[in-house]
């Protein structure tokens, strides 16, 4: 089966918070972690049905989408959960700032991995917590938690949550097992909640590599979460439609508890497009990884010729972290803007030095910032 991923969908007109950012600007928006591709025509015609339907009403998850989440999980995944472990939020966001609240009180500490997802990083101070960060590192071109800083740093009782993002945003890495086995000692040994932010966890790009739900591990299973949804995926985040997997019951009551009165319930075109998406998106999402495969590997071919530029290959996602600290230039982001390509700003992950670069969108889009970005590195004296 064929899908075109290379036609171009005009969203200008469709108030996208992605391409409005550059209104009347002849820059390509490359930032938001939205894609340029349309879902699987089932999850259209899924959530066709039901606005034809006509009553929108409040609509509860039901059985058989719970069990569409638990088979997507299993096949994707290897693991095997309950449909009781299954909570629904209107967003990963929400749900990472719930796991402060269910598991902190004012005044601890939350790890959290950086660089990382601006959110993210916001979290632990929106929830009266403290954060603190344990850096990633390139060892042997491949970005990697720094372990030793994370068993030195959950030592403290005051650290009650660890929030990591697994595959990694912005540094596209994966876990190993033995990477996520040495998290959950640490987790174990410190009496630290470990919540794994798994959001681009359907993106693996790299063959051979395998992602592990960190609660899927059986030593930790009690003591973890994992943050997951399709959004990202088939590109249906305008929808808010995510979940969290808490196998330990009463770590998914205090979920539950600290969410109460203040996260809505996800809405039914969220939940619609969810089941239709895991029950018949599966030759859709293999074309979708080959082609965004092929995007990975052009861009890191083309952005590594650059004097200057680096770009360590990503396990997954949809997103280049590109090291422009020896570009030379004043400001990395106001380079790539002037060159006419707007990716997110490094200094928003916490990293001046860097750009991300959203490599969703058709080869053309691609081809054409490249050419951009190449054009105005020319005129640079390096
Ligand atoms: C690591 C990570 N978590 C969460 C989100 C967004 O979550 P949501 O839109 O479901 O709130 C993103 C979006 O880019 C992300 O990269």
């Amino acid at each position: 089966m064929s899908f075109d991923f290379d036609h171009i969908i005009d969203r200008k007109p469709t108030h996208s918070f992605k391409w409005d950012k550059y209104q009347g600007q002849d820059v390509i928006p490359m930032w938001v972690a939205d894609a340029e591709f349309k879902p699987p025509q089932a999850v259209i015609d899924a959530i066709k049905e039901r606005t034809e339907h006509g009553i929108l009403g409040y609509t509860l998850p039901y059985d058989e989408l719970n069990q569409s989440v638990v088979d997507w999980v299993a096949k994707q995944h290897n693991w095997h959960i309950l449909p009781d472990w299954i909570v629904w939020t209107p967003g990963v966001v929400p749900a990472f700032n719930v796991a402060c609240k269910a598991y902190c009180e004012p005044g601890d500490k939350v790890l959290i991995q950086v660089p990382n997802y601006p959110p993210l990083l916001k979290a632990p101070s929106l929830n009266q917590c403290e954060r603190v960060d344990i850096p990633s590192v390139l060892i042997d071109g491949r970005w990697q938690l720094d372990l030793v800083e994370l068993e030195k740093q959950a030592a403290d009782p005051k650290c009650k949550l660890f929030i990591m993002c697994n595959p990694m945003n912005p540094c596209g890495s994966v876990m190993t097992e033995q990477e996520l086995k040495q998290v959950a000692e640490i987790c174990l040994r410190h009496n630290v909640l470990l919540c794994s932010d798994e959001i681009h966890c359907d993106l693996i790009l790299e063959e051979g590599v395998k992602h592990i739900p960190a609660p899927a591990l059986p030593e930790i299973e009690g003591r973890a979460i994992s943050l997951m949804a399709p959004s990202k995926t088939f590109n249906i985040a305008g929808l808010g439609a995510s979940f969290a997997i808490i196998p330990d019951s009463r770590v998914r009551m205090q979920f539950r508890n600290a969410a109460l009165g203040i996260v809505p319930w996800v809405q039914v075109l969220g939940l619609v497009a969810t089941e239709a998406a895991f029950n018949h998106g599966h030759d859709w999402h293999k074309a979708l990884i080959e082609y965004l495969r092929q995007n990975r590997d052009y861009l890191y071919q083309e952005i590594n010729s650059l004097k200057g530029m680096k770009l360590t290959k990503a396990d997954a996602t949809f997103l280049a972290w590109i090291d422009c600290s020896e570009l030379g230039v004043e400001d990395v982001q106001s380079f790539f803007e002037n060159a006419g390509v707007g990716p997110s700003p490094g200094r928003d992950f916490g990293e001046p030095e860097y750009a991300r670069i959203n490599f969703a969108c058709s080869r053309t889009q691609l081809i054409e910032a490249v050419e951009r970005i190449k054009k105005a590195h020319a005129q640079l004296s390096l």
